[in-house]
């Protein structure tokens, strides 16, 4: 027998569809000293109510510790699911009960879940084309085929899906199911209106194709009127919701929520077992006291003043700096503006560019299972600090706007 120097990995098919964050892979590269990042989707520092989330641990530690630092239940600890039922009817007129809702490790594991409950390897879903890359990834790692649908500025352009549907259907490929991000979407930041949003729920209950509805940036509205969460709809009680604390309390302590029927949320328990087998106790009290004592709506009130600055100054800047014919979309909450240049050149190609320029984004391509968007680029306003964004935006000009 002859030994082997290293061991030769095989790696799973899985692996096959995930790509690498484009972002870290380029930051590695770069030297990043005085580089203005508009490329990250993360949520401004300043936002994260610390001094509330100390004295909530503080008091968690001090008078419950043999609670939070337990394993908890795999659903989620009860009165973190008791609570959430009401403060999703006051944000999102979203009606359930606890025995709804799952609470997972962000809601990033609330997607790689559904991959794994509701469809096979090799089974076709739909998505919105762009989508989150995030959720590409999820549906990658279990090995779905996704079908980008269309998109304009009113989100998923649904008389396609149906027809989508009807060709896949004869192709013997019924989706297993339909993803969408309708509210300040990612990465575009368009919002699909309520009538789009009534005509979706129409076209799941008719095909019989369940809806997943995603809704991280819900609570972050700069400017407009409410438009319901499908879940809120009449017809909608089906829907499956995402929901998230990543962006109104903080990401780091990696809590979102999935609600859905009972008969789904009991395969997700069944998944979840396998997966992790419950979301980190003490990050789930926390979330149960910070929306206990209030200090969830007066964050989330701050926190909308100040992105709500931060995405004029950067709409602004794109309109002096990229009067050149570009196109950009103009978010009424959220984090992201979408930009597509002028010109015929393909964004992921001039990163390199943008970033001896000292700007760095998302290239439209890593939101598209397609390589497609080759003109477009995802640009994040909350991050940055208000003159780095404007900064931003012309080094991004000096980049794409012949001169
Ligand atoms: C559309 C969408 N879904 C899900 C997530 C995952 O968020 P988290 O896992 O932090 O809850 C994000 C994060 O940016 C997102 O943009």
């Amino acid at each position: 027998m002859c030994m082997r120097e290293r061991m030769n990995y095989k790696f799973s098919y899985f692996l096959d569809g995930m790509k690498p964050s484009e972002i870290r892979e380029l930051l590695k590269m770069a030297s990043t000293k005085g580089l203005i990042s508009l490329g990250g989707g993360m949520p401004n520092p300043k936002t994260f109510p610390s001094d509330v989330l100390k004295s909530i641990m503080n008091d968690l530690i001090e008078t419950r510790s043999a609670q939070v630092f337990q394993y908890a239940n795999t659903l989620g600890v009860q009165e973190t699911l008791d609570i959430l039922p009401g403060y999703l009817e006051k944000t999102q007129g979203i009606k359930c009960l606890p025995e709804n809702v799952i609470l997972n490790s962000g809601s990033q594991q609330g997607l790689y879940e559904l991959g794994k409950v509701l469809a096979n390897p090799g089974d076709t879903i739909i998505t919105e084309e762009p989508t989150y890359v995030g959720a590409i990834s999820a549906f990658s790692a279990n090995g779905l085929k996704m079908e980008g649908i269309e998109m304009d500025s009113m989100g998923m352009k649904t008389e396609l899906l149906e027809e989508r549907i009807k060709q896949l259907m004869k192709e013997g490929r019924k989706p297993s199911f339909i993803y969408t991000i309708p509210t300040f979407q990612n990465p575009t930041g368009y919002t699909m209106p309520l009538e789009r949003r009534k005509h979706l729920i129409e076209i799941s209950r008719s095909y019989d194709i369940p809806l997943i509805e995603d809704n991280p940036y819900g609570e972050l509205r700069y400017y407009g009127n409410h438009v319901p969460a499908m879940r809120s709809l009449k017809g909608g009680e089906d829907v499956l919701y995402l929901g998230t604390f990543s962006k109104v309390m903080t990401p780091g302590l990696r809590l979102g929520y999935t609600i859905a029927p009972t008969e789904v949320i009991s395969k997700f328990n069944l998944m979840k077992q396998a997966l992790d087998l419950a979301t980190n106790t003490f990050s789930q009290y926390v979330a149960y006291e910070y929306i206990k004592r209030g200090a969830i709506y007066k964050q989330v009130a701050l926190n909308i003043d100040m992105y709500r600055k931060k995405r004029d100054i950067m709409v602004n800047a794109l309109e002096s700096e990229f009067n050149d014919g570009s196109i950009w979309s103009k978010p009424e909450g959220g984090m992201f503006v979408w930009l597509t240049v002028s010109q015929n050149v393909d964004t992921k190609q001039m990163i390199g560019e943008a970033i001896k320029n000292g700007v760095a984004y998302i290239s439209g391509q890593a939101f598209t299972t397609k390589g497609a968007q080759k003109r477009s680029m995802r640009l994040n306003f909350t991050y940055g600090d208000d003159d780095q964004l404007a900064e931003g935006i012309r080094r991004l000009r000096k980049t794409f706007v012949k001169q």
